[in-house]
């Protein structure tokens, strides 16, 4: 394990201004306390790098009442602390990237009224989020919980959120419905659901689905149901939907070409039916378009090569006919094809020679027939032409969230 890929540790402690006339839940000197709890954290924790080892101490000494806790990627094991929760007047508790297991303590927030954000994820915890968890942090703008191993439902609560922002609990077991007032929170900017396993249920395509500041929506890996939700139509600022591997049953909305941000958009692994949008040529700003796993009928619109940004195009495993339209030749943009699974004919296009950045090209089973074209990006050793003649050379192709998701929204 090598220390460079460490974050350093960064403790911030600002001295509050309140004094005396704020209500605290705990009688005495407040210094002592905040001290005691992060003593108390400091003694349960294991530290195999010794991070807390020295200076810890003395640093401590000088808080008077702690109101940043920032102790990313510092390989801390063992379960939170309970004495976390006399850290009062906390406003930013970050504790992500780190080996911390066992149950969230489940009264951490209890007396916490001035939290806006909780940073968790990346860690090995497990167990249920309480339903009263969220009943006394009315400031709470951003709560991630993402990459552990939690599981049970969404609290309620989190709706009541009116602060809210950011909410990721991707990559966990959560299961059950998702709080349905969820979909009309007015700040909301980031829903990252993605890969919860077990989340089910619908949608809301009435009035009370309203996210209007909303940036990324995440659902894919999950048991949702039902038609995609036409509110999402009037998320003017949506940049990442990825709605991928779920049960919706429904034609590609044409309403998605009135979303003028939109860079990725995943609808793959759905019961997707009827053609591809014409509309979609509005979406100039695309960068990643994945439709495919359906049952998508008819001709790839030719008007696909006015998105001149994609880099990503995956319409595979779908019942599409005619040829490879001559337009895409604009997309020049294009690192990854895959049209696989198709009923598509004709002949290879020559100007795909002519994409530099492409490495992934999958044309495999489809009914193409002439030369596959020589050289340029043709001379790349992993291209994936055609099934028959080099399957041994074919690697999975990268689903969008490995390749473009990386878009920062925080
Ligand atoms: C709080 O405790 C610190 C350290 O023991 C001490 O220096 C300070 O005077 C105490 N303040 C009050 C108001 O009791
Ligand atoms: C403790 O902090 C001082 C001043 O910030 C620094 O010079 C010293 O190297 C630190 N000691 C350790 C062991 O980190
Ligand atoms: C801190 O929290 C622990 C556990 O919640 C509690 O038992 C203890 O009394 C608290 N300490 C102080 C100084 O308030
Ligand atoms: C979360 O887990 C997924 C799947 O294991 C991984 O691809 C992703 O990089 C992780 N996210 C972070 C922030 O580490
Ligand atoms: C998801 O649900 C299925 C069927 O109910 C169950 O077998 C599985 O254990 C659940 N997975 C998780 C991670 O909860
Ligand atoms: C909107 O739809 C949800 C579920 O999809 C339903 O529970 C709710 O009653 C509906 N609200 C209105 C105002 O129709
Ligand atoms: C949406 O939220 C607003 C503000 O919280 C509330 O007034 C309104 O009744 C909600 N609308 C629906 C349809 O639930
Ligand atoms: C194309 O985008 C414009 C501007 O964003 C919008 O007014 C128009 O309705 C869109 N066209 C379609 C077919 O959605
Ligand atoms: C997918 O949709 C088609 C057409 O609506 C339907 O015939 C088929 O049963 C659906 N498949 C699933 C798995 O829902
Ligand atoms: C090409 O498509 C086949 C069938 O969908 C798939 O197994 C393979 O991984 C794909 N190869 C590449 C490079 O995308």
């Amino acid at each position: 394990p090598s220390m460079s890929t460490r974050i350093p540790i960064f403790v911030l402690v600002l001295l509050s201004a309140v004094s005396a006339s704020s209500p605290s839940p705990i009688n005495g000197n407040g210094s002592d306390i905040d001290l005691a709890a992060l003593l108390a954290f400091k003694v349960q924790l294991a530290d195999p790098l010794h991070i807390l080892a020295d200076n810890w101490t003395t640093k401590l000494g000088r808080l008077r009442r702690l109101r940043y806790l920032r102790l990313m990627g510092n390989r801390f094991s063992d379960s939170i602390p309970t004495t976390l929760g006399n850290l009062t007047r906390l406003v930013s508790l970050r504790l992500g990237h780190n080996e911390l297991s066992g149950q969230i303590p489940p009264q951490m927030l209890a007396h916490m009224h001035n939290l806006k954000e909780i940073v968790l994820n990346q860690n090995e915890l497990i167990g249920q989020i309480p339903s009263y968890f969220f009943n006394n942090t009315p400031s709470m703008a951003s709560i991630d919980f993402g990459n552990n191993s939690l599981s049970g439902p969404i609290p309620q609560a989190v709706a009541s959120l009116s602060m809210l922002e950011f909410f990721s609990v991707q990559y966990n077991q959560f299961s059950g419905l998702l709080p349905q007032a969820m979909f009309n929170m007015s700040k909301l900017r980031v829903m990252a659901f993605e890969e919860c396993a077990n989340l089910t249920g619908m949608i809301p395509s009435n009035q009370s689905f309203s996210l209007p500041m909303l940036q990324l929506f995440t659902l894919a890996g999950n048991k949702f149901a039902g038609r995609f939700p036409i509110g999402l139509a009037s998320c003017q600022y949506l940049q990442t939907l990825d709605l991928s591997d779920n049960s919706f049953v429904d034609v590609v909305p044409t309403w998605l070409a009135k979303l003028p941000k939109l860079r990725v958009l995943d609808f793959g692994s759905n019961n997707l039916t009827g053609f591809i949008p014409v509309a979609f040529s509005n979406l100039t700003s695309l960068n990643a378009l994945a439709l495919d796993n359906g049952n998508l009928k008819g001709e790839i619109p030719p008007n696909l090569g006015h998105i001149h940004e994609l880099s990503y195009l995956n319409l595979a495993s779908n019942q599409l006919t005619g040829s490879i339209p001559g337009t895409l030749e604009k997309l020049k943009s294009l690192a990854s094809l895959d049209l696989s699974f198709n009923s598509l004919s004709g002949t290879i296009p020559i100007f795909l020679a002519k994409f530099t950045y492409l490495i992934i090209l999958n044309l495999s089973f489809n009914s193409l027939a002439g030369q596959i074209p020589e050289g340029g990006c043709f001379l790349k050793p992993h291209l994936a032409v055609l099934d028959w003649e080099c399957s041994s050379m074919w690697s999975p192709a990268p689903r969008i969230s490995t390749m473009l998701r990386q878009i920062s929204l925080k």
